[in-house]
């Protein structure tokens, strides 16, 4: 038994919403935090078709019952009782340091978890903006959170070792997914090894070496990978991928982490992938 029931999530995007899902069917109280009314809007639809979807397939028995356990707010003060809120906002350094120093003023239990979801910024960084460093972890889930089962734990230098024990009974016992170690170090695992290789494929298009069906269907007919490379970048979302591009060059100058300029170039005119519809290929 971790104690952890009441479950907060910041961002209701597309790593919250799943967050918020997995934690919901898993039996937990959720409040999803959003950043205006609209995006409030913008998340407890996603909730809602996703469950629907869950429900249609016959994962779930009913979406209403999963959706009666999460509201969805715009106000952050309303995560104080909360046992662990993990954040799941933009990918942007400043932006989390600011809402951690909030969340440490807002949330009561000396006991609660602060978990951050980001995929690559430092976990110390987030850790110091808190009063309460020996409780702030990297909680790292996969996209989809329903579907895929691996949850990367990144303690920082000053994490307890009783928080980390904490997290890991968490995340397996209670949410059903399977967690690995990491140092707090940008990328953790998966990024530092996914990131490079999805470059890689961006360079091999813009240098007109091959198309992007031609270079994802060679990965996924010729090393079994269940989707291409281009693809995937376009399910992370292109500003999520040039984001975390740019934290693991800064942490280690490596020209193989720098992002190409067509992905830049994407960002800017807001083909970020399936979520606006278009980025290496596009969507109905
Ligand atoms: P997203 O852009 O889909 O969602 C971010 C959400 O945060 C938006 O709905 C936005 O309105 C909201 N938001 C921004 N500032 C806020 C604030 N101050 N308070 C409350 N809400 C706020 O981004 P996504 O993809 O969900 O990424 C979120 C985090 O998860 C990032 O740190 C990213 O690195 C990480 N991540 C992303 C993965 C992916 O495949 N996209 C995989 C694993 C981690």
């Amino acid at each position: 038994m971790t104690g952890i029931e009441r479950v907060g999530v910041v961002g209701g995007g597309l790593m919250g919403s799943g967050i918020a899902e997995v934690n919901a069917r898993a039996g937990k109280d959720v409040i999803v935090v959003e950043s205006s009314p609209a995006a409030v809007d913008n998340a407890r639809q996603r909730l809602t078709s996703s469950l629907e979807r869950a429900e249609s397939r016959g994962k779930i028995e009913s979406a209403a019952a999963v959706l009666d356990r999460i509201r969805v707010v715009d106000d952050l003060t309303a995560l104080a009782d909360r046992d662990i809120v993990i954040e799941a906002i933009v990918e942007d350094e400043a932006a989390k340091t600011d809402l951690f120093r909030r969340l440490d003023e807002i949330v009561t239990s000396p006991d609660a978890i602060l978990a951050s979801n980001t995929s690559s910024i430092p976990i110390m960084k987030l850790a110091v903006a808190t009063q309460r460093p020996s409780h702030v972890l990297g909680v790292h889930f996969f996209n989809p959170v329903p579907v895929l089962k691996l949850v990367e734990l990144v303690p920082s230098l000053m994490t307890d070792a009783a928080t980390t024990e904490r997290a890991r009974a968490f995340v397996q016992d209670d949410l059903g997914k399977n967690a690995i170690d990491c140092q707090d170090r940008a990328g953790f695992v998966v990024n530092a090894l996914l990131i490079p290789f999805i470059l890689s494929a961006i360079r091999m298009l813009e240098s007109g070496f091959a198309t992007a069906e031609d270079i994802d269907q060679g990965l996924v007919l010729g090393a079994a990978h269940p989707q291409g490379p281009l693809a995937l970048a376009d399910l992370i979302g292109l500003d999520t991928t040039k984001a975390v591009a740019e934290s693991l060059y800064e942490e280690f100058k490596e020209p193989l982490y720098a992002a190409p300029p067509l992905l830049a170039r994407m960002v800017e005119a807001g083909l970020l992938g399936r979520k606006t519809g278009r980025g290496f290929y596009t969507y109905g």
